[in-house]
Parts: C-alpha cells; sequence; structure tokens
C-alpha cells in the first residue's frame, strides 16, 4: 500500500525556520555548501535552497525511496543540490568523492520519516499489520523478523530495555521466543498481540500504546541506529570549515546523549584541569550556539505534532580540531549500491 501524495504534503519540516535562523551566518559566504544528513522527502532541504539562492545542498538518506522523492521535489533547484544514497557516517567519503573539502554547514534530522511510517508495507507502524521490516534501506540488511526470530532472549531482552526503555523487555523476550518455537514471526500484527498479552492490563493504559516502546527499540537495532549516529556526529563536525555549523534534531534521549556528549567534547578545554595556562592546543574547537537542547514551542506543536518530542543542539567550529582530539577513524557504513541523483532526479552508479 503506498501513499501517492507529493513529499511537500506528507512531512511538516520541524522547526525549519529555527534551523534556517542558527545556519544561516554560517551558509552566508559566497559558494557555501550544507549537507543534509536526512534528507527524507527534502523538506528542510527545500527550506534552505529557498531561503539562501547561492547555496548548494548535498542531501544524503539511506532510503532510497526518500531520495526518489525528494529529488522529484528539489528539481527545480537543478544542479544547486545532489542526492546521495549514503549512510551519514560516510560524510567523509562522500565529500572525498564530490571533491569538496569542507562545507559550511551540516544539518541532521534524526528518525524516521512520516514516509516511512506512512508506508504500511515497510513495517515501522504498529498501528497496521505488515511484514516485519523496518529497514530504512530496504535493500540491503537484517529484517525485523531476522531480529526476532534469531537473536537469543538476553539479547532481545537487553535491546527492548536500552533501546526501548521497555519495563516489560523480559517478559516480551521470553513471550516471542516461545511463540516462534512454533513458527517465525513474520508480520506487525503477531508481535503486536505478543506485546499486549506480555503487559499486565493496568500497565497498558498507561505510556501510549503498548507497542510504542518494542517498535522503536527493534527500528534502532535493525538500523544500527545508535552506533552510526556516534561515528556520524564526529564525523560531521570534522567536515565543517571553521566557522561553519551543525544542528541536529533528536527525537528521543539516547541519541540527544550522543550529540551532547560529542558537542561538549569539542566545547571543552582539553588541558589537564590544574594546568595554569591552558595550551593553544587544548582550547575548544566548538562553540555550543544553542543553550541546551532547544524544544519545540506551541505554535510550532500546533503545527507540527511530530515536534513533541524533538530536542534541537546546534554549534559551530571555532578552528581545526586538535590531533589528540580527532575522531577515531572507524570503517563507516556503505551503501551496497552508491547511487547520486540530482535536482533533476538523475541517478548514476558511482
Ligand atoms: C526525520 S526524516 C528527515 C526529514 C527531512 N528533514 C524532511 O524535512 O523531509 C529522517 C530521514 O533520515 C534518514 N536516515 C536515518 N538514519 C540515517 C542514516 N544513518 N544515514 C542516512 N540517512 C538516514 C531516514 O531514512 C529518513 O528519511
Amino acid at each position: 500500500m503506498s501513499d501517492e501524495r507529493p513529499a511537500d504534503e506528507r512531512h511538516v519540516p520541524v522547526l525549519l525556520q529555527r534551523c534556517l535562523d542558527l545556519l544561516a551566518p554560517a551558509l552566508a559566504a559566497e559558494g557555501a555548501v550544507m549537507v543534509d544528513s536526512t534528507l527524507g522527502m527534502g523538506g528542510h532541504t527545500e527550506g534552505v535552497l529557498t531561503a539562501f539562492p547561492h547555496v548548494r545542498v548535498i542531501g544524503l538518506d539511506r532510503d532510497t525511496q526518500a531520495l526518489e522523492l525528494a529529488g522529484r521535489r528539489l528539481a527545480p533547484f537543478g544542479d544547486r543540490f545532489v542526492g546521495v544514497h549514503a549512510v551519514y557516517d560516510a560524510i567523509r567519503d562522500v565529500l572525498d568523492e564530490l571533491g569538496i573539502p569542507a562545507v559550511q554547514g551540516v544539518l541532521m534530522d534524526l528518525g524516521v520519516s512520516s514516509l516511512q511510517l506512512d508506508e504500511v508495507d515497510r513495517g515501522f507502524s504498529y498501528a497496521q499489520d505488515a511484514p516485519l521490516d523496518m529497514r530504512m534501506d530496504a535493500t540491503r540488511g537484517r529484517t525485523a523478523a531476522d531480529v526476532l526470530n534469531t537473536y537469543e532472549e538476553r539479547d532481545l531482552a537487553r535491546i527492548l530495555r536500552v533501546y526501548g526503555e521497555e519495563r516489560f523487555a523480559p517478559r516480551i523476550a521470553r513471550n516471542v521466543v516461545a511463540a516462534r518455537a512454533k513458527a517465525p514471526l513474520q508480520r506487525t500484527g503477531e508481535l503486536v498481540d505478543i506485546i499486549r498479552a506480555s503487559i499486565p492490563a493496568a500497565n497498558r493504559k498507561v505510556g501510549g500504546h503498548p507497542a510504542k516502546r518494542t517498535f522503536q527499540a527493534l527500528r534502532i537495532e535493525v538500523n544500527g541506529e545508535l552506533v552510526t549516529l556516534e561515528r556520524a556526529v564526529p564525523e560531521s563536525i570534522e567536515a565543517l570549515s571553521v566557522g561553519g555549523r551543525i544542528v541536529v534534531e533528536a527525537y528521543q534521549s539516547l541519541e540527544d546523549r550522543i550529540v551532547k556528549q560529542a558537542f561538549a567534547a569539542g566545547a571543552t578545554t582539553s588541558a589537564p584541569p590544574d594546568l595554569p595556562v591552558v595550551p593553544e592546543t587544548h582550547t575548544p574547537y566548538l562553540r555550543l550556539v544553542t543553550r541546551g537542547a532547544e524544544e519545540a514551542d506551541d505554535a510550532e506543536l500546533a503545527l507540527n505534532p511530530r515536534s513533541a518530542s524533538v530536542r534541537l543542539r546546534a554549534a559551530e567550529r571555532l578552528r581545526p580540531t586538535p590531533s589528540h582530539m580527532l575522531p577515531r577513524t572507524n570503517e563507516p557504513s556503505r551503501p551496497t549500491q552508491p547511487a547520486r541523483t540530482s535536482g533533476k532526479n538523475r541517478r548514476r552508479t558511482a
């Protein structure tokens, strides 16, 4: 079942004007380039391309369907937009391939898009019965069914507890293992039934839909979301020129903590506390632009219910990162078919 509405009708970009205001000083320079690491349906990118007519945007997404839709939406901007099928921790590789040494802005609007939630067959939603998939990149990787049918009970319980903060994680894991001993789980509806049966009736009435936390946890595991984000934030900071800005919108506390810690590492002196004078090499290389995490105000909430849980943080690069603070280079995630789309919706294989 697919939704035929154009991208601009399917998703309202969260805190768009605030993102534009935060990025504006960095994007003012002639020839400025921004990476939208979570292109989705291109709402934020459209806002940037419209507000800053000299800026070019490189839009990354691991979801080929999102690239397709955003490419169509952004076609009027021609060569000012390039879409790339990539996981966002591969930002350095993408920029190297495009011959761009540094960018002036990075925007990350984390999590799933309305597109992914609305496309029933992709299995992100607990509201309708569908195959247990939940992959953002439907071209590769393990599905939610693979996780549920192969992980050990204790690993399932840990994932539900840590990624979903699900109080009844051990019971749900036990019941999943008992159910799959009869037949492998295949449908979201089967999982929802197991979750309902695992949570005592009195507790089912509080904290939203009883399957919400388990679905969030499985989605995070299937897509390796936190591991990827831990690599991606420092790599994105490294991609910024001096004066460049990064804006990140997170929707749950585990993601926001990763962003907060990566920003704090750059905004704090790395000198031992007892040194009388901080050596130049140990002064901060980032400046926090927001005070803590910003939340949506009532006007935004009325416009966009998805903004209810947003935590927005922004930082500006003050100077190059000293060598002792550089991120350790782990192998970034790579798409199986690196494909680019331009504003004209052109696709090439790299
Ligand atoms: C919340 S949506 C972005 C919506 C977008 N800002 C807009 O206005 O339309 C998040 C998007 O990021 C993508 N995404 C999530 N994790 C990713 C990752 N690790 N690498 C690349 N894209 C990712 C998802 O596929 C989804 O399309």
